[in-house]
């Protein structure tokens, strides 16, 4: 694996975009380094609505998902209904539909085409918030979800992790800490996100930007 230097280095050099030892890497596409993890890549309203909207609501709820703005309006009501798989009543949608419109709506539900920024992840948590946990972790941890804290509310998780594990978080050896084991793990059971969820592990880059953070106490 490449240094946590050169790595680290790299991020930030993203964010200033003045070269680095592997900047070759992203020339082309600065998103590179959390590919496959964190855009909507292209995903808008018409491709929702065509395959989760339209494919398995309709039928039962007519035209109440069939434009932008109802959909809009009531995004929390669904999102919450699919997560819990109460909807669609005839049976779960599949891991892939589900992370489709999971991601779509964290991206701020575009409607149209949106032009993807290259993405940046710092390591604080509002910057971990909207990318990496957004993408891969509060579908869980959230209010409401199965996980046992939560990765949307920073507060929750300084409270869980001073009152209810106090081995999840090691400032000093983050890698000795439950959370980075948790992403390291091998166990399907053990690991985050779990392999039931169909979510990708996270890359060793996601890991370090996440390892870095908890060093520098979560800011
Ligand atoms: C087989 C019929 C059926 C399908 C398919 C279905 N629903 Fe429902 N849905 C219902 C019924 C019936 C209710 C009312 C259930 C209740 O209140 O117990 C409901 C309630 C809801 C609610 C709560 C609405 C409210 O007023 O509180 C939401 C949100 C919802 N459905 C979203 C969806 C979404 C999104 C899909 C597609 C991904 C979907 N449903 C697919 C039958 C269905
Ligand atoms: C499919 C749901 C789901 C997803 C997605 C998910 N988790 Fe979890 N997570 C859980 C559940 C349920 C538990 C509690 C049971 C357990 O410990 O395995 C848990 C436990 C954990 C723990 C252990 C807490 C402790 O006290 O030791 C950590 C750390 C964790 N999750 C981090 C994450 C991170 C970070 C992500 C995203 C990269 C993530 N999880 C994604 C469901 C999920």
């Amino acid at each position: 694996m490449k240094s946590f230097h050169q790595l680290y280095h790299c991020a930030i050099v993203l964010i200033g975009l003045v070269s680095c030892g592997n900047y070759e890497e992203f020339k082309e596409d600065p998103s590179a380094l959390f590919q496959g993890s964190l855009t909507p890549n292209g995903v808008t309203f018409k491709e929702v609505k065509e395959q989760i909207f339209d494919a398995r609501c309709a039928k039962c709820h007519g035209q109440d998902y069939s434009n932008y703005q109802n959909v809009i309006e009531n995004l929390d009501g669904i999102t919450a209904t699919i997560r819990s798989d109460f909807m669609p009543q005839d049976g779960p949608l599949s891991n892939e539909l589900k992370q489709m419109l999971f991601t779509w709506a964290a991206a701020g539900a575009p409607e149209g085409e949106v032009i993807v920024e290259p993405i940046v992840v710092e390591p604080t948590f509002d910057s971990l918030r909207q990318t990496i946990f957004a993408s891969k972790c509060i579908r869980c941890h959230t209010k409401g979800g199965p996980a046992p804290f939560f990765l949307d509310e920073r507060q929750n998780l300084m409270v869980y992790a001073t009152v209810f594990n106090p081995f999840m978080l090691d400032f000093e050896f983050p890698e000795e800490g439950d959370f980075i084991k948790r992403l390291n793990s091998d166990d399907p059971v053990e690991q985050m996100p779990p392999a039931r969820s169909g979510l990708e592990l996270l890359s060793d880059e996601e890991k370090e930007i996440i390892t870095e953070w908890i060093r520098r106490g979560l800011p």
